[in-house]
């Protein structure tokens, strides 16, 4: 007889206790009456290669990767998607029967999903997209824009030649333009998008003046603490479709989830609760 196995997951980060992930995966197990255990581990960057070797050997079929991990996790993986590479960094880890490790990235899925779900009538097509912040974050999102046709993508960053290097990775439809022009640019969008930490809780504020925003633009942040920030609330006044960050982190955790799991979740109400918990 052969012995069933209870699939385990979890997520790697250093530190790790602010995850919502473990809350998010164990609602979905629930919800779906799975057999299955997704668990937080803080791992040193030191120890990174040793604990994704043996987790395999665990029982473990994949885990999530977060800060500061993700671009480490690229030197250690067997296999990369197309995505992860050119993003530069992973999220998600699939260990295959041989112990190998394959390494995708479905950030830039996650918050397309969450544009998608809360903006269904912007047309990427419609015209150019402001991103703000050239950091890993805005790899995914820049990448994601690109994918879904988006004519021109005008980047700003407090550090100019981090924007640099992504106008050299994705090419041509990248304008990069001065932090202190964010304000002057934010006329020409059809989207908004703040990669940034700023305006996340604890963190500064995000200036950027939204006198020029145009009524039919979509604004959208990647920070989820607080859930409507100051750019989303001024947005909102603005008459804009304004897009919360907590979706691209729901969104994101479901390739994973289905692949280790079995089952495709649905992001819906009870998920957004369950992960606010
Ligand atoms: P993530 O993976 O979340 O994108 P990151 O790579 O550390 O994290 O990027 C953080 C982003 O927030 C960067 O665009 C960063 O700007 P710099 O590249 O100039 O560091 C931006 N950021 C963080 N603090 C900032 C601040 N006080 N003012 C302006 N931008 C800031």
């Amino acid at each position: 007889m052969t012995e069933h196995k209870i699939p385990l997951a979890g997520v790697i980060g250093h530190p790790i206790a602010h995850s919502r992930s473990p809350r998010l995966h164990r609602h979905w197990l629930q919800t779906y009456g799975l057999d299955g255990h997704y668990i937080p581990m803080d791992v040193a960057p030191e120890n990174l290669e040793q604990v994704l070797r043996s987790l395999p050997k665990a029982g473990f079929v994949g885990v999530n990767i977060t800060v500061p991990h993700k671009e480490a996790v690229m030197q250690i993986a067997d296999q990369i998607t197309d995505r992860a590479t050119l993003i530069g960094a992973a999220n998600t880890l699939i260990f295959l029967p041989d112990g190998k490790i394959h390494a995708d990235n479905t950030d830039g899925y996650g918050f397309m999903e969450n544009l998608r779900a809360g903006a269904p009538d912007w047309d990427p097509t419609s015209g150019p997209a402001v991103v703000l912040g050239a950091g890993g974050a805005s790899r995914a999102v820049v990448s994601a824009l690109c994918e879904v046709g988006v004519p021109e993508i005008i980047l700003t960053n407090r550090t100019r030649l981090r924007a640099d290097k992504l106008r050299e990775d994705f090419g041509q439809r990248i304008r990069v333009v001065e932090w202190v022009q964010a304000g002057n640019v934010i006329e020409e969008a059809k989207l908004v998008v703040n990669t940034t930490s700023l305006g996340m809780m604890g963190q500064r504020e995000l200036r950027v003046p939204l006198d020029g925003l145009q009524k039919d633009a979509v604004v959208t942040d990647l920070v989820y603490a607080p859930l409507k920030t100051n750019l989303l609330l001024e947005a909102e006044e603005a008459g804009c479709v304004t897009v919360d960050g907590l979706g691209m982190l729901l969104h994101q955790a479901v390739p994973g989830f289905e692949r280790w799991f079995g089952e495709r979740p649905a992001v819906d109400s009870a998920t957004r609760a369950a992960a606010l918990r």
